[in-house]
């Protein structure tokens, strides 16, 4: 099947379009590089790349037909778009507040354009499309299931909690099929180590432990110790990028199942992505010391604001709608397979 992935040069949209390729699928990918790294797709993993925007119908028209000037000479040439799969954003909280038109025009209103364009097609184009635990906001409960209200707390939050309410409306009125995933904390990378996580600046936990450990910065800041949580530090729910990547596999193979079969799909397939068990500040930083064998300087700084105690998936549906299991979910091993790109990557 012929698939569009957008932000196919990010974090996560990289190892999707590796899963998609592996599971004998043809990729176009479609990014405007401000984060993403077009070497990651011209040097690993040679599928044909558009540098733009997700809100430029044009460039999106010209993609999903085959016509684009890139697709030219390529398998891709002519032959139209069959599946999309929608990492494009921005995903910095801190950032969305300060600056939330930029969160708002890009994931929002570049995402209704997307949209659009899938319904104008005659038979409209199935998406699947990266959410994330903050649409839920502060839990009320833990684990968190599908059914948890939302009440986001910050814009980008919104800006994804209403792409997902686009989607369930387009669903309705148009019958665009289409399959949310909400992702807790994605981490880790590829075991062949030539995928990883790559942000600048980067803000999350275990490459800025990495960092630490590797020497590339002095110290970490533990964002506050005063938390309900036993050793008083904040929990996450780890879960490896090469599972999430699995599970859009499974989500499109699904949607794509249901649409065959003719069965009225009429709203969003939705699922959590986690692996179910929390982790402390403190523990990963203890877990990360016994994979690398490295020391870390630490520092308590003030909580970060917005971030709430504890946050703890239960994926209990895609294990049991799509059959998905994480193949990786132990923390030392996404630490281990982190730590391997992350050497690679930035050892000098
Ligand atoms: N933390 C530190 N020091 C750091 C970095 C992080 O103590 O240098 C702490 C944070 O305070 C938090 C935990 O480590 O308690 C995890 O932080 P991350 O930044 O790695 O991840 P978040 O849980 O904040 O973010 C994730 C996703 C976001 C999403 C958010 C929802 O990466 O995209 O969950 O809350 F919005």
């Amino acid at each position: 099947m012929r698939i569009l992935v957008t932000g196919g040069a990010g974090y996560i949209g990289s190892h999707c379009v590796r899963a998609l390729d592996q599971a004998g699928h043809q990729v176009v990918v479609l990014d405007n590089l401000v984060y993403g790294h077009a070497e990651i797709i011209e040097q690993v993993l040679g599928v044909p790349l558009v540098v733009g925007q997700v809100g430029d119908r044009e460039v999106l028209e010209a993609i999903l037909r085959g016509r684009h000037p890139n697709l030219i000479g390529t398998a891709h040439e002519s032959k139209p778009i069959e599946a999309v799969l929608h990492f494009a954003a921005y995903a910095y909280v801190g950032e969305s507040v300060s600056d939330p038109a930029k969160y708002y025009r890009n994931n929002l209103g570049d995402t209704l354009c997307l949209l659009e364009a899938l319904v104008a097609s005659k038979r409209p184009i199935p998406i699947v499309f990266s959410s994330t635990c903050a649409t839920y906001g502060v839990p009320q409960e833990v684990p968190m299931t599908e059914f948890h209200p939302q009440a986001p707390i910050n814009p980008y939050g919104r800006s994804k909690w209403m792409v997902e309410h686009l989607l369930k409306d387009f669903s309705a009125a148009y019958g665009l099929p289409s399959v949310i995933f909400r992702y807790f904390n994605a981490a880790g990378a590829d075991p062949a180590g030539d995928l990883g996580e790559d942000h600048d600046p980067e803000t999350h936990l275990i490459p800025r432990v990495l960092d630490v450990m590797s020497g590339r910065e002095p110290y970490l800041q533990i964002f506050g110790d005063d938390y309900p949580t036993p050793d008083g530090t904040c929990i996450r729910d780890y879960i490896h990028v090469c599972d999430l990547a699995d599970a859009h596999v499974l989500g499109l193979e699904r949607l794509l199942r249901l649409r065959e079969r003719e069965e009225p799909i009429g709203a969003p397939l939705i699922y959590n992505l986690g692996n179910g068990t929390g982790y402390s500040v403190q523990q990963v930083i203890e877990t990360a010391k016994s994979v690398t064998g490295r020391g870390l300087l630490a520092h308590v700084a003030k909580r970060r604001e917005g971030d709430p105690a504890q946050l703890v998936a239960s994926a209990d549906k895609a294990r049991q709608e799509l059959g998905w299991r994480p193949r990786y979910p132990e923390l030392s091993t996404i630490i281990d397979h982190a730590w391997q790109w992350h050497q690679r990557r930035f050892q000098r």
